[in-house]
């Protein structure tokens, strides 16, 4: 079925010139987008973000690295988004993630790993809903 994701190009990928790139391959991909911007998380919207993470003892290195500059927020669209999403950009850790990944291209640790894609339907919803509103999805 045709489902959405919620992505976010972090702020390693930004600082090292890779949103257009990283774009292109989402859109030869087959996403289409439905809503995106340029934006900053804070340590406090970052925290929220991520609260699922609290008690994970890398918590505190993501929030501060996720509010460390500039990243693009986007909701995206496609058949099967989440699942085909995470293929795209490969394994959490660059390291092991697959050949022509965006994250085995892009990434560098665990930590700045280029991008995030949601792991579920429910939080693709949660996760778009945190950066936009309904006059900001199209
Ligand atoms: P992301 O998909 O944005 O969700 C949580 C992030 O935590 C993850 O990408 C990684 O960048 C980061 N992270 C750091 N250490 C770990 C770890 N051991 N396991 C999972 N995620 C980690």
């Amino acid at each position: 079925a045709t489902n959405r994701t919620f992505t976010m190009i972090k702020p390693d990928a930004v600082s090292n010139g890779h949103i257009g790139a990283i774009l292109n391959d989402i859109i030869a991909a087959g996403f289409k987008i439905i809503a995106m911007k340029y934006t900053s998380l804070t340590a406090e919207t970052a925290g929220q973000f991520y609260a699922v993470h609290a008690e994970r003892p890398f918590y505190g290195e993501l929030v501060s690295f996720m509010s460390s500059g500039p990243i693009v927020a986007a909701i995206l669209e496609k058949d099967n988004a989440v699942e085909d999403f995470r293929k795209l950009i490969g394994a959490t850790d660059p390291s092991k993630a697959e050949p022509g990944t965006i994250r085995n291209k892009y990434a560098k640790s665990i930590d700045a790993n280029a991008v995030h894609g949601s792991d579920s339907d429910e939080n693709a919803e949660i996760e778009g809903r945190f950066f936009f509103n309904a006059f900001e999805r199209h």
